[in-house]
Formats: structure tokens, sequence, C-alpha cells
């Protein structure tokens, strides 16, 4: 899927950028300010379609300028190249063009562009709210089972519904139950079928960074094991008309990982939580790739900085072995000495010079 060619024009501090990324490992080096993650959230627009720096993308667009550009060449094995263009005016949508057509759903986008971004807050959710951990695993459900996107939609727009009402007219809510419980039984089973495959992976990929630690995944279905989710709906109906919305489904389930019998975000040091979420992300890259052949582009900001020599080149080793495309950022480029083929780019004051 690699990133062959990067146009980027008035995005922060970037005025008219072009780089040719290699399609294995990138270094983006320079010092504070330079412009560094600024690149990573162009490469994360043509992805998403956002930025991962807050949910507003006016911010972005460089000041006292009108709008922004954002260009990408994607190859893809054996098919023609295909080509991204994002066009935003500081206060109008994002245009988006795949292959010269506009495109308006932005999961269309995702499937194009499959990629991981780890910052150094992304450890966060282990203790911020289930949707976070949801949003993560169904990055990986959403490439695994194809089905899982519509499934989705399908359950959350009923779910609004029966929410709504619930709290104006409770004897209408009901009538949505049929299709509530159809489409979360599903989306249960493709995430259970999609983590049974990932603990494994993800159990190896940790023990290489963390040795000697107990790893457990626990997975938390959004109603009670052992009750179909048609009667958990029927049996909770006074509950939610007393509370005003749905307590219980697919909307709050939930992953835990524990670390030799604890809660990792209770009993793990900050440093060993990082190198728990980077796990998590590379056995994704890991069964994405095994499933459906799927190289998601990685983008790492800042990380390998904040572990030690040892731990960051246990990291690095892993990712030179995900053969992916990578852009990693830091100040040091000596932090990357470990990594042997890569390709450098120095960024100073909003340019980038290829070094290697
Ligand atoms: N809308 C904007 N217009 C112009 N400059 C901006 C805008 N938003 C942020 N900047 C500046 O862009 C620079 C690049 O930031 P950043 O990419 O975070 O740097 P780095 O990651 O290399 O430390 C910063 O100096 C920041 O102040
Ligand atoms: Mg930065």
């Amino acid at each position: 899927m690699p990133l062959s060619l990067l146009r980027i024009h008035n995005l922060r501090n970037l005025q008219d950028v072009e780089l040719e990324p290699s399609a294995d490992i990138n270094v983006l080096w320079g010092g504070n300010g330079a412009g560094k993650t600024a690149i990573l959230e162009s490469i994360f627009m043509l992805g998403r379609g956002r930025s991962f720096r807050g949910t507003e993308t006016g911010p972005l667009v460089a000041e006292g300028q009108e709008g922004l550009e954002i260009f990408g060449r994607i190859e893809r094995e054996g098919r023609a190249v295909e080509t991204i263009g994002i066009r935003k005016k500081r206060k109008c949508a994002a245009q988006i063009r795949l292959n010269q057509e506009n495109i308006k759903k932005l999961s269309i986008l995702a499937k194009a562009v499959p990629l991981q971004i780890l910052i150094p807050r992304s450890h966060e959710i282990l203790e911020r709210g289930s949707s976070y951990r949801r949003r993560l695993i169904d990055w990986g459900v959403f490439h695994v089972e194809p089905e899982f996107m519509h499934l989705s939609n399908r359950y959350h727009q009923a779910l609004k519904q029966r929410n709504a009402a619930l709290r104006g007219s409770p004897k209408t809510a009901f009538a949505w139950d049929r299709v509530i419980a159809e489409s979360g039984e599903e989306m249960e089973t493709k995430r259970s079928r999609y983590i049974e495959k990932l603990v494994p992976v993800f159990r190896e990929e940790v023990s290489r960074l963390i040795s000697g630690k107990e790893m457990l995944v626990k997975y938390k279905k959004g109603w009670p094991g052992g009750e179909a989710y048609m009667e958990n709906l029927i049996r909770r109906r006074d509950d939610d008309i007393r509370r005003g919305f749905t307590g219980s489904g697919p909307h709050r389930s939930d992953i835990e990982i524990e670390m030799t019998g604890q809660k990792v975000e209770k009993t793990a040091s900050r440093g060993e939580q990082k190198l728990v979420i980077a796990a998590l992300y590379l056995a994704q890259a890991r069964v994405v790739r095994r499933e459906k052949g799927i190289r998601p582009v990685f983008l790492i900001d800042d990380l390998p900085a904040e572990l030690d020599k040892e731990k960051r080149e246990l990291f690095l080793n892993e990712l030179q072995g995900l053969d992916t495309q990578v852009f990693l950022t830091g100040i040091e480029k000596d932090c990357f000495s470990v990594l042997g083929e890569k390709r450098l780019f120095h960024v100073e004051q909003g340019r980038v010079y290829r070094e290697t």
C-alpha cells in the first residue's frame, strides 16, 4: 500500500513540501517546531480525512492562508497507482478526491489508505473511556471483516432511534429491538472472531517487548454471557426507560489488559504501558496483513525517544520486522541508528531535506 509521493501545501508551518518516502522505514528528524508532526498529520489526513490532534481541521491551515492541499500517490502490488487529493479551506469541509473522484464517505478512504498512528499519549486509552479501546479494536475488525462497517452503521442508526424514543415515547422504542439485536449479535460475533485471532499474536508481540510478565486480554461483551442480546434487551426494558438510553450492547463492550494478574493501567510503569499499547498496534498490523494481505502505513510520533535504549531497540527491531511502510519522528537521528535500511529526512523550519 505504500505512499510513494507526498505533497503538502499550506498545512501548519509546511508551505510547500514534497517527499518521496521509501516503502519501508522513513525517519523524520529535526528540532522542536520543525514540522515533523505536521507531516504525520498530513499523511493521517490522507487516510482518515481529519487530524489526530483535535477534531477541528481548521487550525491545520497555515496562518494567513486561505486553505491547504495535500496530495498522495499510492502504489499497490499488481494494481494501478492510486491518487488522493485533499483540499480544505479554513471554514469549509474538506474536499477529498480518490483517483480524481470526489468521495463523501470516509470509510472509503480508510480502506484505500489503512493506517495506524502511535503518539506519546496513545497509552492513555488504557484508562480513558471504553469507546477509545473499542475504536482501536474496530479498526482491525473493519479491515478483516468487510461487513462490519455496514452492520455497525445499521446498529448505531437504530440505537439512536431507540434512545430518542426511550426519552420521548417509550412504547415505540421497542420496535427497534429486533434490528438492534440482530445487528448487535453479528457485530459481537465479528469482534470476538477478530479478537480470537488478535490475542495470541499480541501475547507473542508483547513478550518480545516486555519479557517475563504474564499478559492476559479480556474481552467484555456488551451484555452478559449466556444470554441472547434480544433476551437481554427485553429483560432490561424498564431499566432503559428509567435511564433514557440503551444500557447494553456492542456500544458498551470493552477490552481489558492484565499484566501478572493486575490491570495494566493500575500497575505497569508508564514505559511498560507504552510498550503494551505499541504491541497491540503491532499485533493488529500483523493480523490484518496475515488475514487480508493489508500492510498498514504506520505513523509513530516521538515514541522511540521516550523509551530507554534497550526498549527502543527492541521496538525498532519489531517495526523493521513488520515489513510495512513506517514514518518515525524524533529530535535526534542517533535514536534510530539501530535501524538498518532507512530513509532519513531532516525537517527544519517547515522544509524537508532528504539525507539518504
Ligand atoms: N496553522 C498554523 N499556521 C502556521 N504555523 C503553525 C500552525 N499550526 C501550528 N504551527 C506551527 O507549526 C510548527 C510545526 O509544529 P509541529 O509539526 O508540531 O513540529 P514538530 O513536530 O517538528 O515539533 C510549530 O512551530 C507550530 O507553532
Ligand atoms: Mg512533534
